[in-house]
């Protein structure tokens, strides 16, 4: 257990670890291609370790250190059939986007992870790639782990995603590289697009329109050489409302990735009255990257939903800890699938954030948050969800008396040397 108590501010300039999303682009994509890629920046986190090792499992040879990884691809068909089951570990986007790659290559598979991916849903994913015409196979008709898959042959397809989720767009449009005819995925609202610009980086081309994405069959990839990649928001979202709750603070995180499927968090903290600019703009990799500033001010609530929803919905924990220092009422919809992340996110929210006076009550597509509260410090549990342990670990710098966070390990899935970071830039922080 990690405990902490209340700080003065928060003050000074800091990088965050890289993208999550990107980190395991980069490794999959690299694999998949002919050639050497370098990659800078890669986020160190368990959930990106075990893409690697997954690879490795298939006989590609790649080299990491720290944020530096070199990947030795062997082209689209150059992975072996694993002679050992592919562990995900508690990374939904490893095994969402394995299940798209496997179901091309003419051998068998088994993929599991650890309790939380046992409980998430498999079949949006395994029921379009056997529209494809993919063998998939697992507990409860292919919706739990394990997951067994028997790929090669596959069809392209027209498909209309009933929910806006990434890793099954992505796992359609991967499988739909090495597909017959052309693949088409439908989404309700745009979700992230990093494996469409990713994609376009390693040569392949991609008719990315309002509604959706179209990719031809029988593309083949090369590589870029290099990928660098830029901060994660989803991590620096932390450190943001860290700045934007504590009084007096001042703080710039920079080299960040703003792509704009990502940066909700960025409108709702400025509709909420929030300080904050972005500096420096600049593209790298085809994304968008930009240094963030964020002062202390006052907040008020406001509304999210609709298209929003997609481009952060990783910033809900958090997201409600700042508003229960906003004046009034912060209401949260359109976001049902806060229920299949790492934990039911609404009930983790209410749970833990509740213990520590945050006033938030559970909705059937959300929550709403009444501000502004007094947070006090209290025994939380992380679940086993790293965003629910850095959102009590946030909500503990304005708690008053101790926090106590109980599996706070969990924050290394994405954010490792989270607890360093937030010291460095804590004045009068004792953990
Ligand atoms: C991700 C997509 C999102 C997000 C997850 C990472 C990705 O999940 O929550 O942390 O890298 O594609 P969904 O696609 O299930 O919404």
């Amino acid at each position: 257990m990690i405990k902490m108590k209340a700080i003065h501010k928060i003050k000074g300039e800091v990088t965050v670890p890289g993208d999550k999303s990107i980190s395991h682009r980069g490794v999959m994509l690299s694999s998949l291609a002919e050639g050497i890629t370098k990659i800078d920046g890669f986020l160190p986190g368990a959930d990106c370790l075990s893409t690697i090792s997954c690879f490795r499992k298939m006989g590609i040879q790649i080299e990491q250190e720290g944020d530096r990884v070199t990947v030795h691809g062997k082209g689209w068909f150059g992975l072996e059939e694993p002679s050992d089951i592919l562990d995900v570990g508690n990374s939904g986007t490893t095994i969402r986007l394995m299940m798209g790659i496997l179901s091309t290559q003419p051998f068998h598979s088994i993929l599991i992870g650890d309790s939380s991916i046992g409980r998430r849903p498999m079949r949006r994913v395994a029921n379009p790639l056997r529209k494809m015409e993919a063998k998939i196979d697992g507990r409860l008709n292919g919706e739990y782990t394990p997951i067994a898959i028997r790929g090669g042959n596959i069809k392209g397809m027209e498909y209309h995603s009933p929910v806006s989720s990434a890793q099954v767009k992505s796992s359609i449009l991967l499988a739909g590289l090495q597909a017959e005819g052309e693949t088409t995925v439908y989404e309700p609202e745009k979700s992230r697009d990093h494996t469409e610009r990713m994609l376009t980086s390693f040569g392949v081309e991609v008719d990315s329109f309002p509604e959706g994405v179209r990719i031809q069959g029988g593309q083949r990839l090369i590589s870029p050489g290099e990928i660098h990649v830029p901060g994660d928001i989803s991590s620096a979202a932390f450190l943001m409302v860290a700045a934007a709750i504590v009084p007096g603070s001042h703080l710039i995180i920079k080299n960040v990735g703003v792509n704009p499927t990502r940066t909700g968090i960025i409108d709702v903290m400025k509709a909420m009255g929030a300080s904050l600019e972005l500096l420096n703009e600049r593209e790298v990799n085809g994304e968008p990257v930009a240094d963030i500033e964020v002062k202390y001010s006052s907040l008020h609530g406001t509304e999210i939903g609709g298209e929003l929803i997609p481009r952060l919905i990783d910033e809900v924990p958090i997201i409600a800890v700042l508003a229960s220092q906003a004046e009034g009422k912060t209401v949260i919809r359109d976001a049902a699938e806060l229920k299949v992340k790492e934990t039911n996110r609404i009930d983790t929210v209410v749970g833990e954030l509740g213990k520590m006076n945050v006033h938030v009550t559970p909705t059937e597509d959300g929550m709403i948050i009444m501000g502004k509260s007094s947070l006090r410090g209290a025994i939380c549990n992380s679940h086993g969800d790293h965003r629910i342990g850095m959102s009590i670990a946030i909500a503990g710098l304005i708690g008053e008396g101790e926090t106590g966070i109980e599996n706070a390990e969990s924050i290394n899935v994405s954010f490792p040397g989270f607890f360093s970071i937030l010291q460095d830039i804590s004045e009068s922080t004792s953990f």
